[in-house]
């Protein structure tokens, strides 16, 4: 079923528990983001004084928690590939407390689904008194980041109810892709004009129903190897590492499955030990440079005896592998790859009977440092 985003009412409608209706409203989201910050030629519609700003940065500043860390993980590559601006990472928790060291000219970038985070705002507090241009990028409008930093651009995901965030991380993901090219197109960086962003997102769209429409697959993958286990690894290079970052981090908190997201060949390097007969490891290939080497990661821990479900996009793909992710730009792969993730997670918690939407120890949103 093809769902449209309703921005008023936070409906469960017919679903058993918002997680999967927030997983099943991405395509609509990455349509309306399209819509809302691209016109018919493809060309950003972006704030001009936002645009501006970045392209006057000598290095953008990201800084977030859980989930839209792990977005920004993403953002990070697409920066740095449109344009060519060094972007630097930062848990806000860590980064309040002990500021990295700042460049001449830096422009600070706040992900935050519900605009309220604490450790985020700690940052921002400080970066408004240091006179450092920042842009939060939110769900809600209104909200405390919104209002404190200098700019802000809305998700416009519609409301998010699951504490498990789902399409706020793909808005962010294409948000941040949408402010890449915008930037990069100022700065006359040639990648950046030749990107067709509007084709991307509509691939986006259209490849993430088809993943959610084979969702019965995905489910079936997760009641055989997820719910009997008690840990999980996730593995992938490049953008497919901050994937498995963010898959590893939805895993554990809706299905307490004690789950890690790893650098495909850092395993080897000490946790492979950890590797015993029947240990899910779920590996993503959707980076063109490193893809046969992770195949080589993929034979040493299948040797070693763990069952290893496949995650791989088309043009990679070989027999035998899992689940096959339609053909999309290396750089918006994130996009699709994160889903059948989300998928697995929400099916592992499902099927052991917890409540998806509302996992032990958990809120949506952290006000406290
Ligand atoms: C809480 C939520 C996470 C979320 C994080 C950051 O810990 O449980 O799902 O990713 O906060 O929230 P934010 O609203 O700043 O994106």
């Amino acid at each position: 079923k093809v769902l449209d985003i309703d921005p008023n009412a936070a409906s469960k409608g017919t679903y058993e528990f918002y997680m999967l209706k927030e997983i099943d409203e991405q395509p609509a989201v990455m349509r309306r983001l399209s819509t809302d910050y691209l016109d018919k030629a493809g060309k950003p519609v972006v704030d001009e004084k936002i645009v501006d700003a970045v392209s006057q940065a000598d290095r953008i500043y990201i800084f977030a928690a859980g989930t839209s860390y792990h977005a920004g993980l993403v953002g990070k590559e697409i920066f740095e590939k449109l344009t060519g601006i060094p972007t630097e990472v930062g848990y806000a928790s860590e980064a309040g407390y002990h500021f990295p060291m700042m460049s001449k000219h830096p422009f600070f970038i706040f992900l935050t689904q519900s605009g309220e985070t604490a450790d985020s705002r700690v940052v921002l507090t400080e970066a408004n008194k240091r006179g450092i241009p920042s842009l939060t990028m939110t769900n809600v409008e209104g909200s405390t980041l919104s209002r404190e930093a200098t700019y802000t651009m809305l998700l416009n995901a519609g409301p998010e109810i699951a504490v498990a965030s789902t399409k706020a991380y793909t808005a962010q993901v294409a948000l941040q892709a949408i402010l890449a090219k915008a930037v990069g197109e100022k700065l006359g960086d040639q990648a950046a004009k030749d990107w067709n962003l509007k084709q991307g997102l509509s691939l986006a769209a259209e490849g993430i129903q088809e993943i959610v429409d084979g969702k019965d697959k995905i489910e079936e993958l997760a009641k055989k190897y997820l719910v009997p286990s008690r840990n999980a690894f996730y593995i992938g290079r490049g953008i497919d590492h901050a994937v498995a970052m963010e898959a590893a981090l939805k895993l554990k908190e809706v299905s307490y499955i004690q789950t890690e997201g790893f650098a495909a060949a850092e395993l080897k390097h000490g946790t492979i030990s950890l590797i015993e007969d029947g240990t899910p490891v779920i590996a993503l290939i959707d980076d063109p440079v490193t893809a046969d080497l992770t195949r080589g990661n993929i034979q040493e821990v299948a040797s070693r005896g763990a069952n290893v479900i496949t995650i791989v996009g088309k043009q990679f793909a070989k027999e035998g592998d899992n689940i096959v992710l339609p053909e999309i730009d290396y750089y918006l792969s994130a996009l699709l790859s994160v889903v059948p993730t989300q998928l697995l997670a929400y099916f592992a918690s499902k099927n052991k009977g917890l409540d998806v939407d509302k996992p032990r120890n958990l809120a949506k949103s952290v006000t406290v440092e």
